[in-house]
């Protein structure tokens, strides 16, 4: 049982505090980072490009995921631990229940699943075998052939009404959060204020409950050498990660990041 539980969260929400979530893939990273104050670390399928070297996340597999699950729960100092299920789990609700397992087996307390309001019978499901569910909107990488690229979601108002749908209806079909990835920074809020679940945001301006960053994109690391609009490098003006992680926290909770230039108009 990590010290950061559903309840904590909750009560990050209630009392206007923002949520730090970072991505983590290893034990000394994850210690890092918990340490410095991250309530949540993910285990991100972006493992597949940073760590990888893929040009997607697709080719991740549930056995990497549980790998570095493991890995990430032996650093860890308390915080909450969330994984992605990958693309591959999506086959079928039979292989999506059972990669669940796998990762929650591997030191998980929350998974997350890409999608819309069609992910509401395997939240249900989930949830009756006692496994929160964050589900993931906006610009879903493992869609990224379906968008035509990683772009901005939710610019046009058919795009915006359906997310908006799609928010509430998973929050009615009992998921524990939201992540929110590349919206418009006004829809961002708009959510974030329409549901009682935390709503963490990345490239979501402002307004949402939280925010989560990828740690190599915040630590100025890039295999492209090219960092999305919605990152900050916190490795400047620090002499160290631990530093960068601290910054980055008191950045998330007092408000500074992400700043308007983080985020997209509609
Ligand atoms: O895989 C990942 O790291 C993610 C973040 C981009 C939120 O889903």
């Amino acid at each position: 049982m990590p010290d950061v539980t559903l309840t904590t969260l909750q009560g990050l929400k209630q009392s206007g505090e923002k949520i730090a979530m970072l991505t983590a893939y290893d034990a000394t990273f994850a210690q890092a980072a918990s340490a410095a104050g991250a309530e949540m670390l993910l285990i991100g399928d972006s493992l597949g490009m940073v760590l990888q070297g893929h040009d997607s996340t697709l080719p991740v597999t549930v056995e990497e995921m549980a790998y570095h699950t493991a890995c990430v729960k032996r650093g860890n100092q308390g915080a909450m631990i969330v994984t992605d299920l990958p693309f591959a789990s999506g086959t079928s609700l039979q292989r999506l229940l059972d990669d669940a397992v796998k990762v929650m087996q591997a030191g998980a307390h929350m998974v997350k699943l890409e999608g819309g309001a069609w992910l509401a019978e395997p939240i249900v499901r989930l949830a009756q075998m006692g496994v929160p569910v964050c589900a993931h909107l906006g610009l879903t990488p493992q869609s990224v052939n379906l968008f035509g690229g990683f772009k901005v979601q939710g610019r046009q108002e058919t795009q915006a009404r359906q997310l908006r749908a799609d928010a509430i209806a998973l929050e009615q079909a009992g998921a524990a959060m939201l992540l929110l990835e590349c919206v418009p920074s006004a829809l961002g809020q708009e959510i974030s204020e329409a549901v009682k679940i935390p709503v963490i945001g990345i490239g979501a301006g402002p307004g949402t409950d939280g925010q989560v960053l990828v740690m190599h994109d915040m630590l100025g690391l890039s295999l492209s050498g090219r960092a999305p609009k919605f990152v900050k490098n916190f490795m400047q003006g620090q002499d160290g990660i631990q530093g960068a992680f601290a910054a980055y926290v008191k950045a998330v909770k007092d408000g500074s990041f992400p700043g308007p230039e983080h985020g997209f108009s509609a």
